[in-house]
C-alpha cells in the first residue's frame, strides 16, 4: 500500500472562527484530504495562553469542531481531535522547549506585537507558544503545514529546532514545510484593511464570523471601508479595502483570477461589486450553517473526537517514545 503524505494544522478555539480562518486555513484542510492524510486538531492548549472565560471556551470548542466538520472535514478521511486528548503534544512540547533558545523566542513577532501593545501580565505560555506548536507538528512527521501568513515564522522556527535536534540525536524528525496559499493567506479587517481580520475584533464590523447571520454579514460587507478611486482594481498599496474584497471573492469562487474579476466589474460601482462579494459570502455561510446545525443536532461530536484522538495517539505516542529514547530519557531493557 502506498502511504499518503501527511499534513498537520490546528486552529485555536479562542473566539469564533471567522472568514479569515476559513479562507487562510480551514478550506485548505478540506481541499487536501483526498490527496493527503490531514491531521486537523483544535489547539485548546494554545488558546489558553491568553485568558479565556471557561463557559465561553467550552462553547467555542464545540462550535470549532462542528465548524471543522461543517466546512467539509471528513472524519473518515482526516484525523480530527482536541489537542488535550493527545497528551503527547504537551509532553513533546516541553522537550522541544528545552531545545529552543531564548533568542529565538524573543524574535517571534506574535509575542513581540502583544508586548509592544503594552498588554499587561502576558503569560509564560504565550512566550513558549512556538515550541508547543513545533511539537504539534513534529509528532506527526508531516510533509506540509497549511497555515495563513501569520504562522510562517512559527513553522520556520519548527524547522530550525527540528534540524538542531536531528543534528544532536540522529534523524528523529521530518523537516516540515509551511504551505501558504498565494491568495487569501492574509484576509484583512473590513473596517481597517491595513490590519488582519481577527477574532479579537469582538463584535466589530471588521470581522465576519462563520456563525454570523447572512444578514449581518451582508451589512458588514456593504459598509466595508474602501477608497475614493472608484475602480475595482487589485492594488493592495493604494486600494487595500477593494483588494481585500477581491481576494475574498476570488477565494470563494474557485480562486478566480483577479484580472477576470477586475474585468467583470470594469466601469461598475463599488455598491454592485460589494453586492457580488456579499452574495458569495452569504452562500458560503448558509451552506456551512445548515451543516453546522445538523452536526450539533446529531450528537456525534464526542464520538468523532474520541475516534480522532485514538488515531492521532497511534502516531504521536511512538514518535514521543522514539524522541525520549534518542535523548536518553528512557531506560530500555533488552
Ligand atoms: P487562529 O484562529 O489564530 O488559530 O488561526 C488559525 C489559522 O487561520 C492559521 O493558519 C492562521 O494563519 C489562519 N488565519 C487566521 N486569521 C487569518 C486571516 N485574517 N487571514 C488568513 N488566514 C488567517
Ligand atoms: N498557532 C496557530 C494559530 O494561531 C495554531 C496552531 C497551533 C497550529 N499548533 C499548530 C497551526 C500546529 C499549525 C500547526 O493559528
Amino acid at each position: 500500500m502506498v502511504m499518503k503524505k501527511r499534513m498537520v494544522s490546528g486552529i485555536k478555539p479562542s473566539g469564533q472562527l471567522h472568514l479569515g480562518t476559513y479562507i487562510g486555513a480551514l478550506r485548505h484542510f478540506v481541499e487536501v484530504q483526498d490527496e493527503y492524510e490531514m491531521v486537523a486538531f483544535i489547539a485548546n492548549l494554545h488558546c489558553i495562553t491568553v485568558p479565556q472565560d471557561p463557559a465561553e471556551l467550552k462553547k467555542n470548542l464545540t462550535d470549532c469542531v462542528a465548524l471543522y466538520l461543517a466546512c467539509g472535514l471528513d472524519p473518515e478521511k482526516s484525523i480530527v481531535f482536541l489537542q488535550t486528548d493527545v497528551p503527547e503534544h504537551a509532553q513533546l512540547g516541553f522537550i522541544v522547549n528545552c531545545h529552543t533558545y531564548l533568542g529565538e523566542l524573543n524574535r517571534m513577532t506574535q509575542f513581540k506585537d502583544k508586548q509592544a501593545h503594552g498588554e499587561k501580565n502576558l503569560s509564560g505560555g504565550l512566550y513558549t507558544y512556538p515550541p508547543l506548536m513545533a511539537a504539534d507538528i513534529l509528532l506527526y512527521s508531516p510533509d506540509f503545514v497549511p497555515v495563513g501568513e501569520d504562522q510562517k515564522q512559527h513553522v520556520e522556527l519548527t524547522r530550525d529546532v527540528a534540524i538542531r535536534m536531528n543534528n544532536r540525536y540522529g534523524d528523529i524528525f521530518t523537516i516540515p514545510e509551511p504551505k501558504i496559499a498565494k491568495v487569501g493567506a492574509r484576509i484583512m479587517s473590513l473596517t481597517d484593511p491595513t490590519k488582519k481580520m481577527s477574532k479579537s475584533d469582538g463584535i466589530n464590523k471588521g470581522c465576519i464570523y462563520l456563525l454570523d447571520t447572512p444578514k449581518a454579514a451582508r451589512k458588514k460587507i456593504m459598509s466595508a471601508t474602501t477608497d475614493s478611486l472608484g475602480q475595482i482594481k487589485y492594488d493592495p498599496e493604494n486600494q487595500p479595502g477593494i483588494s481585500n474584497l477581491i481576494q475574498i471573492l476570488s477565494s470563494l469562487t474557485g480562486d478566480r483570477p483577479f484580472a477576470e474579476i477586475e474585468q467583470e466589474f470594469e466601469g461598475k460601482g463599488y455598491g454592485e461589486f460589494k453586492r457580488a462579494v456579499a452574495d458569495a459570502v452569504c452562500a458560503l455561510l448558509e451552506d456551512i450553517q445548515a451543516k453546522y446545525n445538523a452536526i450539533i443536532a446529531s450528537g456525534q461530536i464526542e464520538t468523532i473526537l474520541a475516534q480522532g484522538a485514538a488515531k492521532a495517539r497511534a502516531i504521536a505516542h511512538p514518535k514521543l517514545k522514539e524522541v525520549q529514547r534518542a535523548i536518553g530519557m528512557e531506560i530500555v531493557e533488552k
